[in-house]
């Protein structure tokens, strides 16, 4: 059998990074999407490499349409197929909605939701001709419940939910799934510049009174992009500690 090909965005850190070696561990080729990290991404290349698995490094805007069309152009060029997508790549510009500008919501909007239409739009096109294909979309917790200070960011990822289930009903009888994967609070970049009293705070509302690991969300995603979950697309699912 071929190895799979698989594009995870912003793999350069944080989940993105968990995603990336667990793919590769489970014996697909890896491409590892960044947008400014680049010695950040080439190791993770290298490490990839020296375990004796496949990868190269990508470096693609996903915000920006002919930049992710080139991400995926390129990936198929240089490994004849894309086989997975995991549309990860994401940011945070939190602020109360009466300090919130133009700019902090259409950053959010432009990299989180349009990054993950642009990605799936262009990789479409492929998955369509193999008739078969994963598409994983990281949303969040966010997403479905909403939280003081992040309009542009919850809106960001309620959108990723009704893209992946819009998605999922248009590809289901080609053989390509489409899923979103939820996480609650994981420790990344994106949570350490939070301050103790906002992580206490956070603590509150999880059952499991922890924060998550990056690898508690990379081995569900690599679930999904597997052939076991050959009947599972449209769904939301949530990695967050029983959050929500
Ligand atoms: N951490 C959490 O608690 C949590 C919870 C729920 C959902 N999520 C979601 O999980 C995903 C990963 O989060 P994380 O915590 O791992 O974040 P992170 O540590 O801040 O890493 C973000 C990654 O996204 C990349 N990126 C940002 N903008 C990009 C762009 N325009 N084009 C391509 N890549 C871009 C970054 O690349 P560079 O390094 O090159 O900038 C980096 O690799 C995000 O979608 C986030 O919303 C996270």
């Amino acid at each position: 059998m071929s190895q799979k090909v698989a594009v995870v965005t912003g793999a350069s850190r944080g989940i993105g990074k968990a995603i990336a070696y667990k793919l590769a561990e489970k014996g697909m080729i890896v491409a590892v999407n960044y947008r400014s990290s680049e010695k950040e991404a080439q190791e993770i290349v290298n490490t990839i490499i020296q375990n004796g698995g496949k990868a190269k490094s990508y470096k693609a805007d996903v915000s920006n349409y002919d930049e992710a069309n080139e991400l995926i152009a390129s990936v198929k060029a240089d490994f004849s197929s894309v086989d997975v997508l995991i549309n990860n790549a994401g940011i945070t510009k939190d602020m109360l909605m009466l300090k919130m500008t133009e700019k902090e919501f259409d950053d959010v909007i432009n990299v989180n939701l349009k990054g993950t239409f642009n990605c799936i739009k262009h990789v479409t096109r492929i998955m369509l001709k193999q008739k078969s294909g994963r598409i994983i979309n990281i949303s969040s917790v966010i997403g479905e419940i909403g939280n003081i200070g992040q309009a542009n960011y919850a809106a960001s990822k309620a959108g990723i939910i009704g893209l992946t289930k819009s998605m999922s009903k248009e590809l289901a009888t080609r053989g390509i799934t489409v899923n979103a994967v939820a996480p609650g609070f994981i420790e990344s970049d994106m949570t350490d510049i939070l301050n103790e009293k906002i992580k206490e705070q956070i603590l509150v509302n999880i059952p499991m009174k922890r924060i998550g690991k990056a690898t508690e969300v990379s081995n569900v995603v690599a679930f999904l992009a597997s052939d076991e979950a050959s009947y599972i697309t449209g769904q939301v699912i949530n990695v967050d500690g029983g959050m929500v």
